[in-house]
């Protein structure tokens, strides 16, 4: 493991290739896309890759929400946080353009390759100023305890501090997920979740629930905070009572847990259980935003990059919304060459 003064930071989740179209409200019908979600595609929903395809204005941008944190993070540690992902694709077209574009960035790519199935992709469907995602996981799919347990896999956990796998995480395999997060406190690491989606909360709870007394570092939008407060019958819809009734649950890491809310444009809160605070976001200029696919996914990479780092948290948060402030300027989860941010 190359030594950087930057902790290794290992990223798990769904490789997937992004393909974004803007789309009338007849498609969105047709598929029964509900508007602003995320959602797994199922089997009735299938076609709906190739008919974006079709659409004159398709594009294929490398996504995968861990993926995106994973680039992020390494693009804003100057290059210096060794930062390791963990998934599975197949090997096709798709794959390589995943594999090639998150390599060239810096990015140590630990890959399973599967025969079963295609590379992972996800439905971006643009209709208006709302973006509907509808993922494909296919390949992604396939991750097996084997690669989990492989010697490369093991070794990146071993050499890792920093652990960061996204709720999306929970709909394959409980085990690997609880496999991970006990080795990376087993190494003295942080293991951190995202709640990912309003699904991850509502369909995949009860994996949620064996996993969350691990996570030290708990990442959502809003939008999952308030369905988290639902699910665990907090009472509230205050954003900060919620983080520090979530900070509260049971938790088995070495500090104490803290919890991180992205709210858009409005203040990042971050709290544990003694103690709230809240981050402004620099305002953006409406017009000079062009999408804000992947806004939270960059945030995360952000503040990994600055918690790798070893800066106080109130600094993560900073450098997670430059980050996403960065990104929602450029078209998907891109950005220029380096950051103008010094953590
Ligand atoms: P996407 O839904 O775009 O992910 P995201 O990163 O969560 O982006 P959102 O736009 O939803 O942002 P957010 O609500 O989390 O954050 P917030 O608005 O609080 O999807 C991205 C990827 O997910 C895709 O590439 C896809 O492949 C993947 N995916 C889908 N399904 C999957 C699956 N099953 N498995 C794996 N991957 C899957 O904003 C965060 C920060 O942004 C703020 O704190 C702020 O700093 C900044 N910001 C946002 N809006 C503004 C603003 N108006 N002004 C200034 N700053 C802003």
């Amino acid at each position: 493991m190359e030594r950087t003064g930057s902790a290794p930071i290992y990223v798990q989740c769904n490789p997937l290739l992004d393909i974004s179209a803007h789309v009338d409200e007849a498609f969105m019908k047709k598929y029964d896309v509900q508007p602003a979600s995320a959602a797994l595609c199922s089997e009735e929903q299938k076609p709906i890759y190739a008919d974006l395809e079709n659409q004159k204005d398709v594009c294929y941008i490398p996504g995968g929400s861990g993926l995106n944190t994973a680039r992020v993070a390494k693009w804003m540690s100057g290059k210096k946080a060794p930062v390791t992902y963990v998934g599975c694709i197949a090997d096709d077209k798709y794959g390589g353009i995943l594999k090639s574009s998150a390599e060239k960035e810096g990015v140590t790519m630990n890959l399973e390759y599967t025969e079963k199935e295609a590379t992972g992709t996800c439905a971006v469907c643009i209709n208006g100023k709302e973006r509907s995602l509808v993922a494909n996981l296919a390949a992604a799919n396939c991750i097996s305890g084997k690669h989990i347990a492989s010697p490369a896999v093991q070794a990146s956990i071993n050499g890792s501090k920093i652990f960061y796998l996204t709720g999306f995480t929970l709909t394959i395999n409980v085990e690997y997920v609880l496999t991970v997060a006990k080795a990376a406190h087993a190494v003295g690491g942080l293991f951190m979740m995202n709640l990912s989606a309003p699904f991850i909360i509502q369909f995949f709870g009860e994996q949620l629930k064996q996993v969350l007394p691990y996570v030290d570092i708990i990442f959502s939008n809003e939008d999952e905070a308030a369905a988290f407060s639902e699910a665990q019958g907090f009472g509230t819809k205050d954003i900060k009572e919620i983080a520090q009734k979530a900070a509260a649950l049971p938790h088995e890491g070495p500090k104490d847990r803290l919890v991180v809310f992205t709210q858009g444009k409005d203040a990042t809160i971050f709290a544990t259980k003694d103690k709230v605070e809240e981050v402004v976001v620099p305002a953006i200029a409406a017009e000079k935003i062009v999408d804000t696919n992947g806004a939270g996914d960059s945030f995360v990479g952000g503040f990994l990059a600055a918690l790798a780092a070893d800066k106080p948290i109130a600094r993560c948060c900073e450098a997670g919304n430059y980050a996403a402030g960065v990104i929602i300027q450029h078209d998907g989860c891109t950005f220029p060459a380096t950051p103008d941010f010094t953590i």
